[in-house]
């Protein structure tokens, strides 16, 4: 009678296990955030746990855009938090994690593999992640910004992707006065105080020379090449060509504004391509022509390096099994489905060249030098302040409540002490 008990006990366990419910021993959760196509993280996230039926991975959904996603982590990072095992991070942000200590370094995990691993990435991406001699994170995909423009109403007003930002001035106003829709906004950049509007201000920055430190990490923010980025964008403005409400512009806005048809022109990221492709609310399918961003002088043009990292927290309870998932998430095969599935730009250099990637993003043949020569925002564990000092003042010009030469002088007296 016993052993029968026993005997049918056993059979309900193993037939439990083999529909997964006892093997299920090992439970992740992974942050990502809103803009980064969390529906894409949860397809790759089944076919690991199909592979691994041992480990359930699931996928934590954060706020839109990159500060808002750091706010929230800060907290939970700063109370040691243990619920997150793996963190989706800005490519800005490595420094500042390495500093706090938040992130397992994945060198005794990658062990004897760690330099060839690290070597197969395109090389911002491994520079980025190792801080101090230790790899903080794994690159999960890339970016840079490029013009997108409205291929088929340039070329009804006879008119050819612009190489200068006169060029693209004169064009839109040439589009915009032809067209005469109201609705129709010429340009649009990060404007409103977001991450993103730290690359308003750099691209022309960088695209006339400057920099915003020197070699020795002390600011170098000076003189006419500091002010003309203002001097740009309020012309642009007053032009007519971006909208007047700029200053209230988000990244996944300017997505959606030119995905509707409301918008001739933008500097957006790489996701940007498979939403207007692919959404069913595009009304622009088949009608975007991809460029690197305008300069003012034609082929010095200038982009920031964007891209996201895997972190495995230090606070994780699970980490091997962490950096197993994050080794897998950063792979060459995930980095092929990513590119396919949401035109994230791939952190390895061959999977450029691929048929089916290419089929996917014909404009991806020529992305990779401009991945490969995009600036990095500065590197330090004080990005946090250097970001908000930048993105608040340009968004403070672009709203018209600080002239060029206040906004410039505060970002000059507060970014002075963080790089002397
Ligand atoms: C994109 C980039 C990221 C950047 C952000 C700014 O998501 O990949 O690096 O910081 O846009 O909006």
């Amino acid at each position: 009678m016993k052993k029968t008990l026993v005997t049918a006990l056993l059979g309900a366990a193993l037939s439990m296990a083999a529909t997964g419910d006892l093997m299920a021993q090992t439970t992740l959760r992974i942050f990502t955030g809103g803009q980064q196509r969390p529906d894409v993280m949860k397809q790759i996230v089944d076919v690991y746990m199909q592979r691994n039926p041992g480990v359930k991975v699931e996928v934590e959904v954060g706020g839109a855009t990159s500060e808002q996603q750091q706010q929230y982590l800060n907290t939970v990072l700063a109370s040691r938090d243990s619920t997150l095992d793996v963190v989706l991070i800005d490519v800005i942000r490595p420094a500042q994690w390495a500093a706090a200590q938040w992130a397992e370094p994945l060198d005794s995990y990658l062990g004897a593999e760690k330099d060839a691993t690290m070597a197969r990435y395109v090389a911002a991406y491994r520079e980025a992640n190792i801080v101090n001699g230790k790899v903080i994170a794994l690159p999960y995909f890339a970016d840079a910004q490029f013009l997108y423009y409205r291929k088929d109403l340039f070329e009804k007003h006879g008119v050819q992707p612009p190489k200068t930002w006169t060029e693209l001035r004169d064009g839109l106003k040439k589009i915009m006065d032809a067209e005469k829709n109201p609705n129709l906004s010429g340009f649009q950049t990060a404007g409103a105080p977001i991450e993103g509007t730290v690359c308003t201000y750099l691209v022309p920055l960088w695209e006339l020379g400057g920099q915003l430190t020197d070699a020795s990490g002390k600011l170098t923010l000076t003189g006419e090449t500091a002010r003309k980025p203002f001097d740009l964008w309020g012309d642009l403005k007053s032009s007519g060509v971006l909208p007047s409400n700029i200053a209230e512009i988000v990244t996944d806005r300017m997505r959606q504004n030119y995905q509707a048809g409301n918008l001739i022109s933008t500097m957006n990221w790489g996701y940007v391509w498979n939403r207007v492709e692919n959404d069913a609310d595009s009304v622009v399918k088949g009608k975007t022509g991809v460029v690197p961003m305008p300069a003012y002088e034609a082929g010095k043009s200038a982009t920031c390096i964007g891209g996201w990292q895997l972190a495995v927290t230090a606070f994780s309870k699970n980490k091997a099994e962490a950096v197993k998932l994050v080794r897998f998430l950063s792979s060459p095969e995930v980095s092929k489905m990513q590119a396919i599935l949401a035109s994230h730009m791939p952190v390895f250099p061959e999977v450029y060249t691929d048929p089916e990637v290419l089929k996917a993003n014909p404009w991806f043949k020529d992305a990779l030098p401009v991945v490969q020569t995009a600036r990095s925002r500065p590197v330090t564990p004080r990005y946090n302040e250097v970001s908000e000092i930048i993105r608040t003042n340009m968004n403070a010009f672009l709203a018209g409540t600080k002239t060029a030469d206040a906004a410039l002088s505060d970002m000059q007296s507060r970014l002075t002490p963080i790089f002397k």
